[in-house]
């Protein structure tokens, strides 16, 4: 039987971010530097089975929703038929992807087929020369075919942008326009500084309130609507459009409240904060031949202990101290 899993702050946890690999096909400079990371060596990471053995045993303890980020997920090989195994898994009720797009659109049919039923799309500029100077690769057309896969099958579609001054706030209205015709949530993602170069911003230019601001500029009619239990995003709508447009205070971290998710990196680390150092590593208690019994404890014992919030767990970090990994080694 399925039981409720809760942290030491009474915060209900239903929710495993899974970073399937730390490869990318993309460079964005908020991610990554032009040369790429280090990445992860095979024997480091998670194998698909001691993937599949961690969801199933947090299943058992309460978490009904998978999210497979990277890196990118879809760079790893055989990944639709993990895919197929995680959607079989019993008492995950949700298997949901964060994508760049630019391999998926033609896997959307085999996507839908399989019970995905949601899908993030990462992007952040319309206009195709901001695009390349954000990604650092010519593959515009691409994303925008899985943009389209994505509604054509009706899979809820969420679209990811990161607002960075002097990059793409020029993009900002016409991606919040896709939302007049489409039933898409545009969500404008304040940046951190996981950038893989350890370069940090003594003040974020464009806050969550600014980019509301910017956006009620724009569109004066523009309302609040309810945003889901745990939603990482305040969401509006503007009269008349078809979908929505959401704020995602990323940075500064006014969500943590009501966070219901923990992270399992592409190494096995296992993160009750996105800005924590890491608790334990999952894939060397497995390795070492952990019992069911003391898998579920490992997992029971870190989330007795977890931070209240992001600023909490970022001073806490003893190691990367400040911030040195790229996203791509966390999966956002
Ligand atoms: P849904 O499951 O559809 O609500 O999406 P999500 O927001 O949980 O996940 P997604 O991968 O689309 O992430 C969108 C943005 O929110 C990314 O920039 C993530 O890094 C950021 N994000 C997700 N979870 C957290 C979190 O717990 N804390 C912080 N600070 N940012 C987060
Ligand atoms: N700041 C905010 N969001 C980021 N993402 C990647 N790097 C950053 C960053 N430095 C986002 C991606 C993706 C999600 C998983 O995390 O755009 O949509
Ligand atoms: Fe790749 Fe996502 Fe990082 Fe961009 S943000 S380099 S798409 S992992």
């Amino acid at each position: 039987a399925n039981q409720s899993l809760f942290d030491n702050h009474g915060r209900k946890i239903n929710y495993v971010r899974l970073a399937v690999t730390d490869r990318c096909n993309l460079r964005c400079f908020y991610c990554m530097p032009e040369e790429g990371i280090k990445y992860v060596g095979r024997e480091e990471l998670l194998s698909y089975e001691e993937m599949i053995r961690l969801v199933s045993t947090l299943a058992e303890m309460g978490i009904t929703k998978v999210r497979v980020t990277g890196g990118e997920p879809f760079v790893r090989r055989d990944m639709m038929k993990f895919l197929q195994a995680l959607c079989s898994t019993p008492g995950i009720e949700k298997v949901n992807i964060t994508t760049n797009g630019t391999l998926t659109a033609p896997l959307v049919p085999e996507l839908k087929a399989m019970g995905i039923s949601s899908v993030n799309l990462s992007l952040d500029a319309l206009d195709p020369a901001r695009f390349f100077k954000i990604t650092r690769r010519d593959v515009f057309p691409q994303v925008m075919d899985t943009f389209e896969a994505l509604l054509h099958h009706g899979i809820d579609t969420k679209i990811n942008a990161v607002v960075m001054d002097g990059q793409n706030t020029e993009d900002i209205i016409p991606m919040a326009l896709l939302s007049k015709d489409h039933p898409v949530s545009v969500r404008f993602i304040e940046e951190m500084p996981f950038n893989g170069e350890g370069s940090h911003y003594e003040r974020l230019a464009w806050n969550h309130r600014r980019i509301l601001s910017h956006l009620q500029a724009h569109f004066p009619d523009i309302e609040k609507v309810p945003d889901p239990p745990h939603s990482t995003s305040y969401n509006y709508q503007i009269p008349g459009h078809q979908g929505t447009v959401g704020i995602i205070a990323a940075y500064s971290r006014t969500f943590c409240g009501t966070c219901n998710r923990i992270r399992i990196t592409p190494k096995g680390m296992l993160k009750t904060c996105l800005y924590d150092d890491g608790v334990f590593n999952i894939r060397d208690i497995m390795r070492a031949g952990a019992t069911q019994e003391q898998l579920r404890d490992t997992f029971l014992q870190a989330l007795g202990n977890r931070a209240k919030d992001g600023w909490e767990a970022e001073k806490q970090r003893t190691l990367n101290h400040p911030i040195q990994e790229s996203m791509a080694t966390i999966g956002g």
